[in-house]
């Protein structure tokens, strides 16, 4: 079984030795007569049928207090190559970037004019240095007949609580995407037990804070294996820019002009760090971070931003304010006019929080006010949409728990129709260890008799969509508190198509 790490390693040196025989793709010397500048790896993100997005960071000293990588201000060119081998010997697209300063030295770099569906190696060159090679894939065009796509979902990789298995595990599949559904840092200091204590040892709130802690955590080689083997499709959750964010809202009680500040730092660097599209750059406080990308005649992924746009969170008794919304009114209709079709054959909603029903299962506990059951009369009428579009799938970060569940066309009747069908992965390592579940769990599916699987270790989800079926396999790690340790099929699921609703197989 290769270690990721140690593919990654073996990859510069071929990397290394193939420049050799190539024009240098910069003449420019290293900024810094550092050694190292690709510190935090490469990644490619938001594959179009004939365009992806490559991105890097320099970054010799990528935990430098300043945020700014140890590299000086100067803008760098940066050279990149896009070849159809992983030598190198069938270049295909080639060209210069610079990476400024301003942006932290990242680069996003929109390659086009590719081949659909087709898979492609690329690599960045600064100074006398070679990046790591990467591995992407473009997106068969719209309407093409597609009989397989194979994807993993992921969220919550709290860096102190746990070491990225699940990643070094991922690496190694044959995917095509990995969405990544939020929590991709998180802004407290906790330093944990295993010896990963956050950077800076205490909440982010500058930009250079927020430079630093998604630093951190790209340098983990597993996360880096991951993002080097696969395009993502990333959006953020709360804990990007604080918990429970909720639109011009902090729930630390940050006055609304100053969050909008620490927003905007956030998303600054959120960017930076992300293999994300210009249309994705913030501008000041505001990303637009929903979009839909499309797979063929198969899938069609409605990326959903369920943060910036929503209504503060509510005690039970207004949840169902008709007036209350989750995605705001622009988001929402965007949304109803995708699912309106034309569409693929599975349409997946790629969100953050639970948004089935979770009756608490004794009253003595309440329901979490940041989900979707806070934001009930919006939920219903997105749930009422999904009832008329082809084969729904919700896939759902946020739980730190792994849940299948069926939507139903009224959740206070078991027996009525179900509509969509939601899978909740788990988290990467947020909350440590786990267990397979509690008692409190069992008692949970009781009480919410549309729940079909509950599971409380660390792991992904792997999808593999077919015409005519949607399979699922939750894999969960043994443990996150040690390196290495095994991944494993906790449990299968089917969706057939034209019956929403999971199958256990
Ligand atoms: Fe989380």
């Amino acid at each position: 079984m290769p270690d990721p790490a140690s593919t990654i390693r073996r990859r510069v040196l071929l990397g290394g030795a193939a420049a050799l025989g190539v024009a240098a793709l910069t003449g420019v010397a290293t900024p810094t007569g550092r050694r190292e500048l690709f510190t935090l790896g490469v990644a490619s993100g938001d594959p179009l049928p004939d365009a992806v997005v490559l991105w890097t960071r320099l970054a010799p000293d990528p935990l430098a207090p300043d945020g700014l990588g140890g590299m000086a201000a100067a803008p760098v060119p940066v050279g990149w190559q896009v070849a159809a081998d992983e030598s190198f010997s069938q270049v295909v697209r080639s060209g210069t970037t610079v990476a400024q300063g301003e942006q932290a030295h990242s680069v996003h770099v929109e390659v086009a004019g590719l081949r659909p569906g087709s898979e492609y190696f690329y690599r960045f060159r600064a100074g006398n240095e070679l990046s790591p090679v990467g591995r992407t894939k473009t997106a068969p065009p719209p309407g093409a007949r597609l009989d397989r796509f194979a994807f993993a979902f992921a969220s919550c990789q709290h860096y102190a609580d746990g070491f990225y298995n699940a990643y070094a595990h991922l690496a190694r599949q044959d995917f095509d995407l990995v969405v990544f559904l939020g929590d991709y840092i998180y802004e407290g200091g906790s330093q944990g037990s295993i010896g990963r204590g956050h950077r800076p040892a205490r909440d982010v709130r500058t930009l250079a804070d927020y430079r630093v802690r998604f630093a951190q955590y790209k340098t983990d080689t597993d996360l880096q294996a991951a993002h080097a083997a696969f395009p993502w499709v990333a959006v953020f959750d709360d804990h990007e820019v604080e918990n429970n964010w909720a639109g011009d809202h902090s729930e630390s009680g940050i006055p609304p002009a100053q969050f909008r500040e620490r927003r905007a730092h956030a998303f600054q660097a959120y960017y930076e760090h992300l293999p994300l599209r210009a249309a994705q750059r913030p501008a000041g406080p505001a990303m637009t971070i929903h979009r839909r990308l499309t797979f063929g005649d198969l899938v069609d992924l409605h990326v959903l931003d369920t943060r910036q746009h929503r209504s503060v969170q509510v005690p039970d008794a207004q949840r169902d304010d008709p007036g209350r919304t989750m995605l705001g009114a622009a988001q929402k209709a965007w949304l109803f006019r995708n699912l309106s079709g034309p569409t693929a054959r599975w349409n997946v909603l790629a969100q953050q929080v639970f948004f089935s029903q979770l009756n608490p299962a004794s009253g003595a506990q309440t329901r979490s006010d940041d989900a979707w059951d806070d934001y009930e009369a919006e939920r219903d009428e997105v749930r009422d949409h999904l009832a008329r579009t082809r084969n729904p799938v919700i896939i759902t970060g946020d739980a730190h728990a792994n849940f299948v569940s069926d939507v139903k066309a009224d959740f206070a009747v078991p027996a009525s129709a179900t509509v969509a069908t939601e899978l909740i992965g788990t988290s990467i390592t947020s909350e440590g260890d786990g267990v397979d579940h509690t008692p409190g769990d069992l008692a949970q599916l009781r009480a919410n008799p549309h729940l079909r699987f509950v599971n409380r270790q660390r792991g992904y989800v792997a999808n593999l969509v077919a015409p005519g079926e949607w399979a699922a396999t939750y894999r969960v790690v043994e443990r996150v508190s040690r390196p290495g340790s095994p991944v494993h099929d906790r449990a299968g699921f089917v969706v057939a198509d034209a019956r929403p609703g999971a199958r256990f197989r």
